[in-house]
């Protein structure tokens, strides 16, 4: 048996043992939430939210992923971080069920999801492009999802208009896409994924097509998100700076290979290899010196 840290399901913070949980969100209420976890090596699976297990993946002969492992707890933020071309995309694509690997496990709750469709695998996915039907408003976005997976119209209803309450655009909702700014249309998106209530959600790079403030505004929306809901995230970006400040942990991936998984202090005081020092902990350092010749 392990006994470890475990990172509260509910609110996130760092807990070990049979200890109270201090923080203040509501839900936690100080309970003892008897968080110690008694774990048996060969019992992964069970014990986490999601776990890829030897996930390998290659488009004719060139090999994308390789043996790719990782567990990601009930209600985490989980980073996954690589340069371009590493296969954070086709790895998400592996776990939503858009993409079959050639070798390897998925596994949610326990349970062998590597060949469920992805309609029945309980995870909503926000892309890069936000993805919404042009010719909808706002709010038939968000609820169409919902009408589609047999939810009947008043609830679809009111579920829609609380998930665009959550993402702050209730005023939009009679809006077209078209006439929302990037941010915007991102959280409709955002509010899409959300509706159908998925256990786990999965960004692929969301942020990457905002401007810098809207980026800084939907990551505080999405964290608040996380802790509200208890929702699971896995989120893919090429952003060092993005992964740090939204993630409890973070995956490094360098060319479909798994570099290091760890905290953002454990990876900044102990980066497995160069790669990680380089992509990471270097161009962390040259944007915060960066920032300070400017402040001074
Ligand atoms: N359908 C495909 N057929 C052949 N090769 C592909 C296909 N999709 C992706 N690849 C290749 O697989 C590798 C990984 O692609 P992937 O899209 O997963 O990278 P990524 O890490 O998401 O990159 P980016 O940050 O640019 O989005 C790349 O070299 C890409 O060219
Ligand atoms: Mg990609």
């Amino acid at each position: 048996m392990d006994f470890q840290l475990t990172n509260n399901p509910t609110c996130g913070d760092n807990v070990t043992g049979h200890t109270s949980c201090l923080c203040t969100f509501q839900k936690c209420r100080g309970d003892n939430l008897g968080v110690l976890t008694t774990t048996r090596r060969d019992n992964r699976s069970a014990t986490f939210k999601v776990v890829a297990e030897n996930i390998s993946k290659a488009y004719d002969k060139n090999s994308v992923l390789r043996r790719v492992n990782f567990d990601v707890r009930d209600g985490e933020f989980f980073s996954i971080l690589g340069s371009s071309g590493c296969g954070k995309t086709t790895l998400l694509q592996i776990l939503i069920g858009l993409l079959d690997a050639d070798d390897g496990k998925i596994f949610k709750d326990g349970r062998d999801i590597t060949t469920l469709e992805p309609a029945r695998r309980g995870m909503g996915i926000v892309f890069q492009n936000y993805a919404l039907f042009d010719n909808m408003t706002v709010f038939r976005n968000v609820a169409y999802a919902l009408q589609f997976h047999g939810v009947d119209t008043a609830a679809a209803r009111q579920k829609s208009a609380r998930m665009l309450d959550i993402v702050g655009l209730s005023e939009f909702a009679s809006k077209m896409p078209a006439e929302l700014s990037g941010g915007q249309q991102q959280r409709v998106a955002i509010a899409r994924a959300l509706a159908l209530e998925p256990d786990v959600i999965l960004f692929d790079e969301p942020l990457s097509a905002l401007d810098a403030s809207t980026r800084l505004d939907i990551r505080r929306e999405l964290k608040k998100i996380q802790r509200t809901l208890g929702t699971t995230m896995i989120y893919v970006t090429h952003d060092q700076e993005e992964a740090f400040a939204l993630s409890d942990r973070v995956m490094i991936l360098n060319r479909g290979v798994v570099s290091q998984i760890g905290t953002p202090e454990e990876i900044i005081s102990s980066p497995a290899n160069d790669y990680v020092q380089s992509f990471v902990v270097d161009n962390l350092q040259f944007k915060i010196d960066s920032l300070r010749r400017f402040l001074r």
